[in-house]
């Protein structure tokens, strides 16, 4: 697959801890688990996708795992990555069980899903996770920047990745210097939107230019602004669109366009309305 997805120079990103993630992964957020996610994550891979992120509170960790196994991709060549539900108390017992679910011996990445009850309370068993070798990268999801220098104030071992929402509507400028600044790259989560910004006017004009998808273009800002992203279909038709994003590039004054769409005001804060 000449223009997908794919392990080395510019599709991966080297984090502080020295591991290495691909730019672009499959989201697996509201797919329930059965046939439809198995198929979601099959397709990816098979696609070239080599990135694959779920979590505990998604309930769908088995049909992952599934799916990681009956695609024949060697293990070590996917990156993986579950989060930890933070209403449950212990870090380490929740990934042995997210590990039993999937069917693997480690995941890639295991980051605290939400600062629920304080953002460092957490940390000191996500750090066990990673000393035991339950997870070989471990971060942070839905911080602010003073809640990710709180962990960083805290910790032995930091985090290196803060999955936050992040698209040109949300372009926290202020949070991805903050984490830039510290070593930590940002993840952008909800790159479309959840699918609203596919109908965005500016965007669409751009795609159209660029002989593009309002998708692609969307994606393609997230790789420009350096984040990793992760955008979630279940339909195989757009998981392969989706991951046409190597082969071309946003003009400046097009990545200028879409700054302008930003409705955070550039800001430091994670969320601008919380679900817990
Ligand atoms: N850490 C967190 O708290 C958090 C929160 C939210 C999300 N996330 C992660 O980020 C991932 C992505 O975010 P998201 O699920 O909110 O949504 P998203 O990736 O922004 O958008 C997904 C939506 O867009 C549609 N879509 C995808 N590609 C398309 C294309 N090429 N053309 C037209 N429609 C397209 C999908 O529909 P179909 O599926 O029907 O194709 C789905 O409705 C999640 O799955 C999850 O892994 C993390």
């Amino acid at each position: 697959m000449p223009n997908g997805p794919a392990t080395s120079g510019d599709h991966v990103r080297r984090l502080a801890d020295g591991n290495q993630i691909p730019r672009l992964g499959l989201g697996v957020w509201q797919v329930p688990d059965g046939p439809g996610c198995e198929n979601a994550v099959r397709w990816a891979l098979e696609l070239g996708y080599r990135h694959i992120d779920t979590a505990q509170a998604y309930g769908n960790e088995a049909s992952v795992g599934r799916a990681l196994r009956d695609s024949g991709v060697p293990r070590e060549q996917v990156f993986l990555t579950t989060k930890f539900y933070p209403g449950r108390r212990d870090p380490q017992a929740e990934v042995e069980q997210s590990l039993r679910r999937l069917g693997v011996d480690q995941v890639d990445l295991y980051i605290v899903h939400w600062p629920q009850n304080g953002p460092t309370w957490a940390w000191p068993g996500l750090e066990r996770a990673r000393e035991l070798g339950y997870a070989r990268s471990i971060g942070i999801s839905n911080f602010s920047a003073s809640q990710l220098e709180q962990v960083i104030a805290i910790a032995d071992s930091p985090p290196v990745i803060n999955q936050v929402q992040f698209s040109p509507f949300e372009y926290r400028r202020r949070l991805l210097e903050e984490c830039e600044g510290r070593g930590v790259a940002l993840e952008a989560y909800s790159p479309l939107g959840t699918g609203r910004h596919l109908r965005n006017q500016t965007v669409a004009g751009i795609a159209q230019r660029a002989s593009r998808t309002p998708a692609q273009v969307l994606l393609r800002w997230c790789l420009q602004r350096d984040t990793v992203v992760i955008p979630k279909s279940t339909h195989r038709e757009r998981i392969e669109e989706n991951a046409q994003i190597f082969d071309f590039s946003l003009s400046d004054e097009d990545l200028a366009s879409l700054d302008q769409l930003d409705r955070t005001g550039g800001t430091a804060a994670a969320r601008e309305s919380k679900w817990w």
